[in-house]
Order: C-alpha cells, then sequence, then structure tokens
C-alpha cells in the first residue's frame, strides 16, 4: 500500500512516498528558507509563490525516485491546516487536482498531528537515515514541539488522544528564532541558537524557569523576554536601549553564553512538564515531534531525565516534510477514517488538534 505525501503548510514544498505505514520510499523537500532569511522569519507572500514553482517538480521527484507509477500509488495525503493559507492552498489545490484526475482516495491531514507520525517510520531505502528500531506503541505520549505549536498530547490509539496541555502564549520554536533574532544569529533560530549555545556557559547568564498555572501547559514568552533584558544588561544599557542595535554590541563570547543559558531553561520546562505526564499517565512510549525535535540538547536532557528508553527519528523527519503526512494518512485509511470529496476539501488554517 503506498501513499504519496503533499506538503505546503509553511515554507517548505514536500512531496514523499510510504509503503504500508512504516516504509520511507522518498523525502523530497524544497525549502524557500534562503528566501525569508533577510526578513529573519517567513514573509507568507514569498512563501506562497515559492510553493506554486516547486510543487509540480516536488511531486514529480518523489515520485521518480522510487519509479513510481501513478497506477502504484493508493492514496494521496495533503495538509489542509494548520499554516499559512496562501501556502496551504497551493498544496490542497495540487492534491485535490491529482486525486480527481489519478482517482485516488484522497485524505486530508493535520499538520500538527502528522508530526508525530513520522516516528511511526522505521525502515528505508533512502541513504542517510537513522529510524526508530520500532514504532510507538499505545498509550504514547508525545511531546509535540515545532515553529507554531508546543503541546503535550496523550494517543491511547491512533486518532483516539488528550491533549494535556499547550503553550499559552509563544511556541518553543517561536521562542528559539526570536531569541536568534535579539542577539544577531541567523533564521532559523533554533539550529543557530543550539550552535552557539555549545560553545557558551548557561551559569553565565541568570534566566527564570517559566512558570505556567496549568499543570501541562507552557509559556514562552516571559523566557524571551528575560533574554532581552539579559542582553541589555550585559553590555551595560538598561530596556530604553534600541533592541535592534543589541546584536552589534554583544561579544560572540556573551551571544555564546546567552544562546547555551536559553537553550537549556527551554528545554528544561519541556521536558519537566513531559516527566509529570510520564509519571502520572505511565504511557507505553514517549515520543517527541517537529522541528525542536532535532534538537540534540532535547535529546539530551529527554534521555537523562525520563526512566523510559525514548526512540528519535532522524532530523530530516523532524522539520517538516510530506513523508509524515502519508504516514497519517495510511493509519487514517487503516483506522476506517474515510477519504474526503476532493471536489470540495477546504484549508483550515487555524485547525487545532
Ligand atoms: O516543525 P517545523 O519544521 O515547522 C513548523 O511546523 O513550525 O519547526 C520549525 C521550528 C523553527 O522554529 C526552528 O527554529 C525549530 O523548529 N528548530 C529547532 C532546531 N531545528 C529546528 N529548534 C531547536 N533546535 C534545533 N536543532
Ligand atoms: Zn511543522
Amino acid at each position: 500500500m503506498k501513499v504519496l505525501g503533499i506538503e505546503s503548510s509553511c515554507d517548505e514544498t514536500a512531496a514523499a512516498v510510504i509503503e504500508d505505514g512504516n516504509k520511507l520510499l522518498s523525502n523530497v523537500v524544497a525549502s524557500s528558507i534562503d528566501l525569508h532569511k533577510e526578513y529573519g522569519g517567513v514573509v507568507p507572500e514569498i512563501a506562497a509563490r515559492s510553493h506554486i514553482e516547486s510543487i509540480n517538480p516536488v511531486i514529480n521527484e518523489a515520485l521518480e525516485q522510487t519509479k513510481t507509477d501513478w497506477d502504484s500509488v493508493n492514496a494521496i495525503a495533503v495538509t489542509n491546516g494548520p499554516g499559512l493559507g496562501g501556502s496551504l492552498l497551493v498544496g490542497v489545490l495540487a492534491a485535490r487536482t491529482l486525486a480527481i484526475l489519478k482517482n485516488k482516495p484522497l485524505y486530508a491531514v493535520n499538520h500538527v498531528e502528522a508530526h508525530v507520525y513520522a516516528n511511526f517510520l522505521t525502515s528505508t531505502s533512502l541513504p542517510g537515515y537513522i529510524l526508530p528500531k520500532k514504532a510507538p506503541e499505545f498509550p504514547c505520549l508525545a511531546l509535540i514541539v515545532s515553529g507554531g505549536h508546543t503541546q503535550l498530547v496523550l494517543f491511547d490509539d491512533h486518532f483516539k488522544y488528550q491533549v494535556l496541555g499547550r503553550t499559552l502564549d509563544d511556541a518553543v520554536g517561536e521562542a528559539f528564532d526570536k531569541v536568534a533574532k535579539i542577539i544577531g544569529l541567523p533564521y532559523p533560530g533554533g539550529p543557530s541558537v543550539e550552535k552557539a549555545g555549545d560553545v557558551g556557559d548557561p551559569s553565565k547568564i541568570k534566566l527564570p524557569k517559566p512558570k505556567t498555572s496549568g499543570k501541562y501547559d507552557f509559556s514562552y514568552s516571559g523566557l524571551k523576554t528575560a533574554v532581552l533584558r539579559a542582553a541589555q544588561v550585559e553590555i551595560g544599557k538598561d530596556h530604553t536601549f534600541p533592541s535592534h542595535q543589541l546584536p552589534g554590541e554583544l561579544s560572540e563570547a556573551q551571544k555564546a553564553n546567552i544562546a547555551a543559558s536559553f537553550k537549556y531553561k527551554a528545554v528544561e520546562a519541556l521536558v519537566d512538564k513531559t516527566l509529570l505526564a510520564f509519571n502520572e499517565f505511565a504511557p507505553k512510549s514517549v515520543v517527541i515531534a517537529g522541528g525542536v525535535a532535532a534538537s540534540k540538547e532535547l535529546r539530551r536532557q529527554i534521555s537523562d531525565r525520563l526512566p523510559i528508553e525514548v526512540e528519535y527519528t532522524d532530523i530530516k523527519l523532524c522539520t517538516d516534510n510530506a513523508a509524515m503526512i502519508a504516514t497519517n494518512a495510511y493509519y487514517q485509511m487503516t483506522s476506517g477514517i474515510k477519504p474526503v470529496d476532493p471536489y470540495s476539501l477546504e484549508i483550515n488554517p487555524s485547525l487545532k488538534m
């Protein structure tokens, strides 16, 4: 059973083919990230235009790499939300058109939910991938951490889950991106803050531990503001100092120390709540999903503190991709969820889990 996945919710145009819900056959991602770098964040109009240019070549490449002809594609899966409206439209219209022309069932996929499904891919013919040895068992506790979302979800089975808590303000990936901007590191902030922090001393900068009233909720706006204040103090200025001038005043060592302290605190808050939920619900497996799951600091703290062995998927499957979309759709099919109408599927930019 082969599923073609299509993803275009943010700045990555992606297509992939997976087989039987566990085998990755192709994973093609064209990113417009370089075009957004000078703006320090994704510009929706630029992203949408890039999707239009890339969508057909990316889909063709995903099929060609696996020598898959249309006859052997059993279903098409597409992200219909959440995400940027203009970006989602391109993928959804491409998938609807192909489903009608090629007469294939079409599955609509929630992007955030799909991040978890990257962890169900356990084998591949592609070089350079390190995948988990087995699929997660239910009940499964999932920490979903991306540029737009931060939430803890308890899955009793496929598509049977409860969201235990989520961020009350910024997502953790967004906080990484904003901290990068404050200290003058390139976008996306996750990888650049993580790299800078590797050579910094976290004990040199005191940052508060993020607090929330909800047991499993998260909050990152206070920590981000604390980073801004700490950077001002480091160069001997007060809150009136223009923040866009900060990067020019900070030394490389100061940037590295701030990055090290921030990434430690940001990740500690994630692992605190994951451990709390693990102790309360005793799940059979724990997975981390989403772009921030690529963080080595997160993997280290999870492995150090959780009393269960957590398997991690390849970094290329943590950030946005279409393999996770196709995998989610495979499990929709095998769970008896009906395909959607290709003539009427709409985008839903604010879709929630
Ligand atoms: O899942 P994703 O690719 O897109 C969304 O659905 O949002 O996540 C992107 C986010 C960005 O905020 C990026 O800074 C963050 O993931 N990220 C990381 C790392 N790699 C990407 N954050 C921390 N450490 C990383 N190594
Ligand atoms: Zn994502």
